[in-house]
Parts: structure tokens; C-alpha cells; sequence
């Protein structure tokens, strides 16, 4: 399409062409990712040049900026940020753009993304293909649009419009950008050829009113209010993230400033995000994000060593909570589904329960119903046909037994045997089967069919394939799998225990649930410790305890604080003997107005429960600062994370963080429970776990772990450089 003969065209086509030489007349450099990298400066420099000489060329009369493979421009390669820019600034080449005396239409398919947005926005006209997709995801990697992105949105859809998309980085349809105004026209044919039929029917017209960055901002009455507003709402959302509220800064300068100053505004709040922590959190949170897809295990499978099997028709068995979520989930990615209960009634209640969810769903998505895919029983017999089983009854490891028992006999052969179980032991369920090879653990989050996790759990004897199945099969269904060793919680649960048990210790010692949730909370967790577990039920944990022998009186009578040999607070368990249990009941570490109420208010009776705790056990509470909440609660939580790699658990820290932000509400803008501990320096998070536990030797958890030793006196290697560490035998550490 690309012709030599263009010269003689009224319209010129400036490919951004992938892995091609600037240098070649026609083409010029790549799209689709970088703007910085060295194909990237070929681009921007092909632009230029091909520009300079569009406009010298009296016989060129408009031009077509378009991509090459379907795919107008994606952006900046986030691999090369901080590497030195080479080649032309992507500012000065915008505004030449947008200052060309002749047409310039970007014919925008497949993506016009970050700078590739900015980059259509600079030219005067905008024709998007029907499956285009725009957006300004910049703050989602703790960054702003920088090339004009927040200076000229503003002025071409309005203040709110703008504000939204920037702040969220939300992308939008082809059809929304044209009703909002971003662009000029949606075609269901080919983008190209309509934007240079489009350019050649505006050659010769003034392009006064075409240029966005001439156009006045429109200025709300209210502006401050508005500002006002928006700032508020958008810290709060935010949760300690700099960036979105720098995106309002940034737009704030476009409605106040003349266009050149917002500019240089623009430019100085992205030099500020650029050179955040938080903005490094992000970009390698990305990066973890693609590292765990690219899954392995110990035993040398991965997607290239382990072919999934085609999974068509799956059953999940127990419709709780838990079991209705992945229905739901399963019937919308188009799986044949067989749900069991044990019997009519509680089969009827999950039945309407699902098909709720699933209408609520299809309503909010503009999809269609999913219904007919399910077909629902009481009898474990009709899981007889199918590929894969879920199993998502009680917690109770008899109860799992007996069906995997009845389950490997029922299914046919092949079958794989899957278990939601939120900590039990895999390899046991395993056991039970004849093909304990087929056995994995599938745990999803609650609610299943809204969180985006799954933890994918081989046991010792789980086969490649069953792994490589149940992984494909997250991938299916929309989730983030991360593949994990078989242990006590797997690597969630497991890390949380350490993290609630502080908390716990921390309340015995003198702090109060309030004052715990509160710095946590403005560490960017959406909830603290105490909060989620009242929305989760504090009987959950204590039925755990009690099955594991820990809920046991002393010789006199008192809660013990000594269990299995070591420091153990039964403050949990008090509270569910007194019926306690958390928003269910009303009351939990908060009080509630009702049953089910979800607004937490501090409750007298609890300060004064602790005192009396405290008094029976001869503890003098003293005052806790926030520091040592948060570095007990969470470097407690990382010393976990530490054993979890040196026991082989989790294959390297970018899983453990995914499951945390993913899983746990951990702050994205942190990066994840790793990450933050490679950003404050693993030499001070050993010091501070040293002093914690030698000031409270018999409280757990606070013991430096091994590999966190090791990689301190190995001085304190970046985390991409851990695997280099971990991976040296066991014996080594
Ligand atoms: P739930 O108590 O809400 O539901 C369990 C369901 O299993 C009940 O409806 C029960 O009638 C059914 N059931 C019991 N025996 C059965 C049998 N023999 N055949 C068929 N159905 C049977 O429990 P929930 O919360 O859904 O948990 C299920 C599993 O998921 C547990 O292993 C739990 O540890 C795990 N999990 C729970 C999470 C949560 O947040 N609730 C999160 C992740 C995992």
C-alpha cells in the first residue's frame, strides 16, 4: 500500500512500521511499543524527517500517519525508561505536527495508546478504526500522559471527561472516543484508506480550528469546587499513590495556565513522578505480572515442557460461597459446568444465587446470559463425564477425603482433581485417589468470579500436565494464575499468618484494633487486619485453630499463651466464645449497628475486654508508635516470603508480590510485600526483625530467616538478581 510512487499522491501514508530502517523512504521506524528504545528514536526520527519533507513537497497535499500490522502506536517501551533518550523529543515532534500547514490524520487501528495517543492528538484529524482501542494508561505505571497528554485531552473532550480517563488510565472504545470527541470519525473498513479519503476531502481547508493546542480550555464555573471534588475523591480512591493526584495537578495547570506554561507544567509534575519509588513499584509490578505467566515448577515444567489438556466440561462440588463464584466464572469463559450440593434445598438457594450473578454480570457487561451451560445436581455421579472437578465444600480435611475417594472412582479416567482448599495439604487429597498425578489445588479468592487471583498448587506428585491444565484454565477464565508449591496456606495464607499474629501480639502489648488498622490503612491497604477479619468472620479462623488443637484452656484454666511450644494469643478465640464473629454478628474486634452492618465503630466493650486481658495476664500495656505497627506487622510478613523461596514455595519474588496485590489488597504502588522490602533495603529490615526479636525472643515470626541473612551479607542484591541466590543449593544458604 505503501508505494515509491507516493510523490505523485496527493496524500502521503507515513507507516510506523515495526523493526524496519528509518532510513528507507517509505517506512519510518516502529510502532507499537517504544518511543525511547533505538527502534523507537528510528520512529520518532522517521516522523520528523518524513514530515519535513511532506511539507517541502508542493505536490503533497494532506497526510496519513498510520501503523503498520494493524496497530497505530502503543506507547513507550517501559523496559527502556531510564536509559538515555537517543533521537528527536517526542514535545518539539508533536507540536511540528501539529503546526504543519497541511492536513495531518492519524488512522488510528488496533491501539493509540499513552504516547500514541498524544501522538494522534497532534495531528488534526482523527479516523479510528471500529476495534480501536484509546486510552492514556500512563498513571498505571505511576506515571502522566508527558507529551501534551494532559494539556490537550482537556481542551478537545472537557474537564471532567479528561479528567477521568487520565486519572484512571481507563481505555475506551472506538465508539465511546467518538462520542466523546477524541475522534473524528469510526470506520468498519479498512482505517487507512478511509483516513486518506478523509484527508484528501479536507486539503486546502484551514486547519485554524484543527490544532487542540490553540483551543481555549473550557474552564468549569466552578472550578474550584470542581478541583476540589475530584482531588478529594481521587486521593481517597488513590490510597497513598502519587500519581493520580499529579494527573489532576497536571490538568488543573491546563485550565488555569496558558497552553506553553501547562506545558512546562506538564512537564515538571512528570519529571517529579518519574523519579518516584512509587513509579518503579508500578513499572515492576508490570513486569512481575508477565514474569509469573511464564511459569515453572522445581520439577521442570512450564509451557514448554507440559501441554496443557483441552478442557471442555468441568464440575465444582459444594455451592458456598466459594463454589458459586467459580461456577459463575467457568459458565462465562463458555466451559460446560456440572454444579453438586448435597441436597434439594441448598442446591435451589445456589441455583438462584448463580443465576443472579450471572444476570447481574451479563447486565453490567452488556453480554449475554451464560445460563444454559449449567447443569445442576445433587449427586456426585454427575461429575461421571467430565474433563476437571473442583472441589469447594467445607474446610475439613475428612470431608475432602471422602470425595476425592468417591470422585476418583465416579470420574473417568483422566480426570483432574482440583481443590479449592484455602491451606490443606494437597498431596493428602492426592492420596486418596488412584491418580494422584491428575490432583492440583486450584484456590481462588473471594468473591471467585470477581478476583482476579488464582493460586495454582502442585503437590509433590502433580503431573506437569495437570499443572500446565489448571494454569491454561485460570488464563481461560480471566484470572492471574501463579503456580505454587504444596504447603500450609500455599503462599497467601501461609505469609498471612505471621502478619495477623503481630497484630495480635500487638493488642496484648498495649495497641488497640483502631490504632492497628489505621496504619495499615495509611500504608494503602484498603482495610486493616482487624477490619477484614470482621467482613470475613472471626469464626473462620478459630474453627482452623480449633481443628489444629491450639483452642485449649491451660492447667488453670485460662486461655493458654503458650501453644505447641510457643507464643500463641488466644485473643481470636475469646472473641468467638463470646460470639464475636464479626459483621455476621454485629460485633468483632468492631462493634456494627446490626447484623451484616458494615459501617466498623469502636466498641468500649473491647478496650475494656483488653484491659482485663491484659490485667489476668499480668501485661502492662505500653505505647505503641506506628512505626513498630507496621514494621512488625509487615516485616513478619516478608521474613515469611523469605522462607517461602528458600523453601522452593514460590519460584521467585514477583510471584509472591502478585499474589499479594492480586489476592490481598497489598498497595500496587509498592510493588508488593518484596519489592518493598528491596526498596527499603534488606539490611534494615534484617536490623529492625533482629531488634524485634531479641526485645520479644518468644514471639514468632520475628526470626531472620536465612535467605534474608544470606542475601543481607551478600550485599543486598536488587530483587530481579534473588533467583541468582535462591537457586544455589539449599545447603548453601
Ligand atoms: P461454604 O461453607 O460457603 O460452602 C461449602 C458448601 O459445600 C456448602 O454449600 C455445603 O452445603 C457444600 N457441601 C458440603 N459437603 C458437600 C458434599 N459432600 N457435596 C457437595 N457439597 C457439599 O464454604 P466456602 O467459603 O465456599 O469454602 C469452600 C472451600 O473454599 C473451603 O475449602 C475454603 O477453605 C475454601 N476457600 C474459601 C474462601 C472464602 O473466602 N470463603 C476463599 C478461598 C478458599
Amino acid at each position: 500500500m505503501c508505494r515509491a510512487s507516493l510523490p505523485f499522491s496527493a496524500t502521503w501514508k507515513l507507516y510506523l512500521e515495526r523493526n524496519s530502517r528509518c532510513n528507507v523512504f517509505r517506512r519510518i521506524g516502529t510502532a507499537g511499543s517504544t518511543w525511547w528504545s533505538p527502534q523507537c528514536a528510528a520512529v520518532r526520527q522517521g516522523i520528523v524527517d518524513m514530515m519535513h519533507r511532506a511539507l517541502r513537497e508542493p505536490e503533497v497535499k494532506s497526510v496519513v500517519i498510520c501503523g503498520q500490522d494493524g496497530k497505530f502506536c502503543g506507547g513507550a517501551d517501559i523496559r527502556e525508561f531510564g536509559a538515555k533518550m537517543s533521537g528527536p523529543p517526542l514535545v518539539p515532534m508533536i507540536h511540528m505536527i501539529e503546526a504543519a500547514a497541511k492536513p495531518v490524520v492519524a488512522a488510528i487501528e488496533g491501539v493509540a495508546l499513552g504516547g500514541g495517543l498524544e501522538l494522534a492528538l497532534s495531528c488534526h484529524y482523527r479516523i479510528a478504526h471500529s476495534k480501536a482501542r484509546l486510552g492514556l494508561p500512563e498513571v498505571t505505571l505511576g506515571l502522566l500522559p508527558g507529551a501534551g497528554g494532559t494539556q490537550r485531552l482537556p481542551r478537545l473532550i472537557g474537564v471532567p471527561a479528561a479528567l477521568e480517563l487520565i486519572t484512571t488510565g481507563r481505555h475506551v472504545t472506538a465508539a465511546e472516543a467518538l462520542q466523546l470527541g477524541i475522534v473524528d470519525e469510526v470506520t468498519d473498513q479498512n482505517a487507512v484508506d478511509a483516513a486518506v479519503k478523509f484527508a484528501q476531502s479536507v486539503e486546502g481547508k484551514s486547519l485554524d480550528a484543527r490544532r487542540i493546542g490553540t483551543f481555549p480550555c473550557p474552564r468549569p464555573p466552578d472550578l474550584d469546587a470542581v478541583f476540589e471534588k475530584v482531588m478529594k475523591e481521587v486521593r481517597r480512591s488513590a490510597r497513598g499513590a502519587i500519581a493520580p493526584v499529579t494527573c489532576v495537578q497536571a490538568v488543573h495547570a491546563a485550565v488555569t495556565l496558558p497552553y506553553a506554561k501547562g506545558m512546562e507544567r506538564e512537564r515538571e509534575l512528570f519529571s517529579t513522578l518519574f523519579t518516584s519509588g512509587q513509579a518503579r513499584a508500578l513499572q515492576y509490578y508490570f513486569f512481575a505480572q508477565r514474569a509469573v505467566s511464564r511459569w515453572s515448577t522445581p520439577s521442570g515444567a512450564r509451557w514448554d515442557t507440559s501441554k496443557p489438556r483441552p478442557v471442555r466440561k468441568a464440575a465444582v462440588i459444594g455451592l458456598g460461597t466459594m463454589g458459586r463464584g467459580i461456577s459463575v466464572s467457568l459458565a462465562q469463559a463458555g466451559f460446560s459446568v456440572v454444579a453438586v450440593e448435597t441436597q434439594e434445598k441448598q442446591l435451589l438457594e445456589a441455583k438462584q444465587a448463580v443465576s443472579g450473578m450471572l444476570e447481574r454480570d451479563a447486565k453490567r457487561r452488556g453480554a449475554p446470559l451464560a445460563h444454559g451451560n449449567i447443569k445442576y445436581s445433587c449427586s456426585l455421579k454427575a461429575a461421571a463425564d467430565v474433563d476437571l472437578v473442583i472441589e469447594a465444600v467445607f474446610e475439613d480435611m475428612a470431608l475432602k477425603k471422602a470425595i476425592f475417594r468417591q470422585l476418583s472412582a465416579i470420574c473417568k479416567p483422566g480426570t483432574f482433581l482440583c481443590s479449592n482448599t484455602s491451606a490443606l495439604d494437597i498431596d493428602e487429597l492426592a492420596s486418596q485417589t488412584q491418580s494422584p498425578e491428575l490432583v492440583v489445588g486450584m484456590h481462588f479468592f473471594a468473591p471467585a468470579h470477581v478476583m482476579k487471583l488464582l493460586e495454582v498448587v502442585y503437590g509433590p506428585r502433580s503431573s506437569p500436565e495437570a499443572v500446565a491444565t489448571a494454569m491454561q484454565m485460570g488464563k481461560k477464565i480471566g484470572k492471574v494464575s501463579v503456580a505454587v508449591g504444596n504447603c500450609r496456606g500455599f503462599v497467601g495464607n501461609r505469609m498471612l499468618k505471621p502478619y495477623l499474629e503481630q497484630a495480635f501480639f500487638l493488642l496484648e502489648e498495649g495497641a488497640t484494633p483502631e490504632q492497628v488498622d489505621q496504619v495499615l490503612e495509611e500504608f494503602g491497604f484498603p482495610m486493616g487486619v482487624f477490619k477484614v477479619s470482621d467482613l470475613s468472620g472471626l469464626d473462620v479462623g478459630w474453627k482452623v485453630r480449633k481443628a489444629d488443637g491450639l483452642v485449649v484452656p491451660d492447667s488453670t484454666g485460662k486461655s493458654a499463651r503458650i501453644q505447641g511450644g510457643r507464643r500463641y494469643s488466644p485473643l481470636g478465640d475469646l472473641l468467638c466464645e463470646q460470639g464475636r464473629f464479626g459483621q455476621k454478628t454485629g460485633r468483632g474486634w468492631y462493634q456494627y449497628d446490626k447484623p451484616g452492618g458494615r459501617v466498623a465503630k469502636s466498641d468500649p466493650w473491647l478496650h475494656r475486654f483488653l484491659e482485663e486481658y491484659r490485667a489476668r495476664h499480668g501485661l502492662v500495656a505500653r505505647r505503641i508508635d506506628q512505626q513498630e505497627v507496621l514494621e512488625r506487622c509487615l516485616y513478619a510478613l516478608i521474613n515469611e516470603g523469605f522462607q517461602i523461596l528458600q523453601d522452593g514455595i514460590a519460584a521467585g519474588p514477583e510471584d509472591i508480590d502478585v499474589i499479594y496485590v492480586l489476592g490481598y489488597g497489598w498497595p500496587r504502588h509498592r510493588g508488593g510485600p518484596m519489592f518493598f522490602a528491596d526498596m527499603v533495603g534488606l539490611d534494615k529490615v534484617l536490623d529492625r526483625l533482629e531488634r524485634y526479636h531479641q526485645l520479644h525472643p518468644d514471639v514468632p515470626g520475628l526470626k531472620p530467616c536465612s535467605l534474608l541473612r544470606k542475601l543481607a551479607a551478600g550485599g543486598c542484591p536488587p530483587i530481579h538478581r534473588w533467583r541468582e541466590v535462591i537457586q544455589k543449593p539449599h545447603s548453601q544458604l
